[in-house]
Parts: structure tokens; C-alpha cells; sequence
């Protein structure tokens, strides 16, 4: 922690207090304080088919952007839900190489993979705590936080909630979670821009641009309560929401907001690209309200 408050401390000091314009009612905050930001997310690591070697690709190519922090979107690992926490060990061992590798702070978001031992198919004794072992290995008190950088408020959710269906898990901000959203909230600047991080996505079109406009995601695709997360932000600056789950890279915009999903760095569970999306990561550039994102292949 007192990395990040060192780093945090680091970049607000080069930010300017005045502001330079207005889009609607929204301030514009100065150029100066434009932040590189890398999103990845979906990493699937193994520690078998050629995996450790892509992940020290693209971890040099995360730091040929040079960005000022890092947002590991979740899915961390692969296969934690239905493994042992002795099974997963190697497979936590080859995801921290690569965060390791990195040369910014990278602040990790909790995916459904990343849960351990819910259901182990040995037949083992489930998990009383599947969230602790994420938490443990990434120095987390909690699967949910924020942190501010620059003026920028960070918000990362956990969007794993368990479920007695057959998949076992579904996409939901739970009570807790949420009292503790709105409280985070209450403490933010009206004026301040936002950035929300979930692992399951809160707004997509991929299922209406791929399945039609009938066909149902699914259980587990999307945030059920969605609406009453955004909501909450009524009166906030919420310019950005970055997701993953969906391996697929995407960007909508609803009013104010952008909503990007962030592909995959295992693309399609490391069989080549997903579609179009192939194998890489988001850059992204926030100056004042202004978002700039492209998405990076990290040529595996
Ligand atoms: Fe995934």
C-alpha cells in the first residue's frame, strides 16, 4: 500500500487544479492531466501450451506503453472454480511472473476463474472463503476497492456473486457491496470523473451483433442489476466502464458514458484469436473527460 500511495501521490502532483472548458454541464479538466492507463483482462494462465512465454510477451508490450497504472480486468488464472487451491498454485505462480514483470502498479479485478475450489471435480471439500486465495495472492484485504489517481476516481467491483445453478455463479452486486458503492460514492467530488471496473460486464451488444437481436446471453454474461449499479451514479461523472468475461474487444457509449470491453489476453482460451479480437490488451488515454483507447495485440 504504501507503493500505490507513493505512486498516487507521484501523479497528482502533476496535475493543475484549473479548469479549461465545458462539454454540457460536464467540467473539462486540464490537458496536464492526461493519464496512460493498460487494460488487460482474460488471462486463462497455465502453465502448459507455450502460455508462460506469451504472458512475458505481453507483459514487454504493456511496458512498451509506458503507462502510468495497469487494471488486470479479472480471470487471472484458469479453472480455479471447479480446482483445488494445490492445483491452482502453479497456475498462480505463472499469472504473478507476468504482474511482476510489469513495471507499473497493477491493480487486479476479481473474475469468475479466479474464485477456487467452489465445486472441485475431485471431489473434494468446496471452499468455505473461494474468494480468499485471489485475495491472499494479490495483497487484497477485499475483492472490491477504489483508489483515486491524478483526479480520476477508480472504482473496481466484484462482480462474482455464487448461485446453486448449474453454472454456479452469476453476474451481481450484492447488498453489502453496494451500501458499500454508494458510501465510496458519497465521498467523491460531484465533478470528479469515475472510471468502474467489473470483470462481468455491465452493458454489451456482442450478444445482439453476434446471436440477434432474440437470443437471450445466458446466465453469467452479464450484471443482472446492472441498472441499479448505474443508478447510482446519478449526479457523478461516470465517463468510463471497462469490462471483460467476453473475450471479445467492444465499445458502446450511453450518454455520458463509455463502455469498453476489453478482448483477451488469451483471445479465444489460447486457441487464436476470438473472432476478430485477437490476442492483446487496451491503451488508453484519459484527458479531462476525453477517453482515447486502442486495442494491442502483443503479436502472439
Ligand atoms: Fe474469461
Amino acid at each position: 500500500m504504501q507503493t500505490r500511495r507513493h505512486f498516487l501521490k507521484t501523479l497528482a502532483a502533476g496535475g493543475l487544479t484549473a479548469f479549461g472548458g465545458c462539454l454540457g454541464n460536464i467540467p473539462l479538466l486540464p490537458k496536464k492531466s492526461r493519464l496512460r492507463l493498460v487494460f488487460y483482462t482474460d488471462i486463462h494462465a497455465k502453465v502448459n501450451g507455450g502460455v508462460p512465454h506469451a504472458l512475458e510477451l505481453a507483459a514487454e508490450a504493456i511496458n512498451v506503453q509506458n503507462p502510468d497504472l495497469v487494471i488486470a480486468g479479472g480471470d487471472l488464472i484458469s479453472g480455479g472454480f471447479t480446482n483445488t487451491a494445490a492445483d491452482m498454485a502453479p497456475r498462480w505462480q505463472t499469472y504473478l511472473a507476468m504482474q511482476q514483470d510489469m513495471r507499473a502498479e497493477v491493480y487486479p479485478v476479481i473474475g469468475n476463474h479466479d474464485l477456487v475450489a467452489v465445486r472441485p471435480k475431485d471431489g473434494s471439500e468446496p471452499s468455505p472463503h473461494p474468494k480468499a486465495e485471489f485475495c491472499s495472492r494479490l495483497g487484497l484485504a477485499r475483492s472490491y476497492y477504489s483508489f483515486d489517481a491524478l483526479d480520476y476516481h477508480f472504482i473496481i467491483l466484484d462482480s462474482i456473486e455464487l448461485s446453486d445453478d448449474e453454472l454456479g455463479y452469476c453476474g451481481f452486486i450484492g447488498e453489502a457491496q453496494m451500501a458499500w458503492l454508494r458510501n465510496d460514492l458519497s465521498q467523491v467530488a460531484d465533478s470528479a470523473p469515475i472510471v468502474l471496473v467489473s470483470h462481468i460486464p455491465l452493458a454489451t451488444d456482442y450478444f445482439d451483433v453476434n446471436s440477434g437481436t432474440n437470443t437471450s446471453p445466458g446466465p453469467g454474461k452479464l450484471v443482472s442489476n446492472a441498472a441499479e449499479i448505474l443508478a447510482a451514479f446519478n449526479n457523478k461523472q461516470l465517463i468510463l466502464v471497462l469490462q471483460g468475461h467476453l473475450h471479445t474487444y467492444e465499445e458502446l457509449r450511453s450518454n455520458q458514458t463509455r463502455f469498453i470491453t476489453g478482448g483477451a489476453i488469451c483471445g479465444n482460451w489460447w486457441r487464436g484469436p476470438l473472432g476478430t479480437t485477437e490476442e492483446g490488451f487496451c491503451v488508453l488515454t484519459l484527458a479531462g473527460n476525453e477517453i482515447g483507447c486502442r486495442y494491442h495485440g502483443y503479436g502472439w
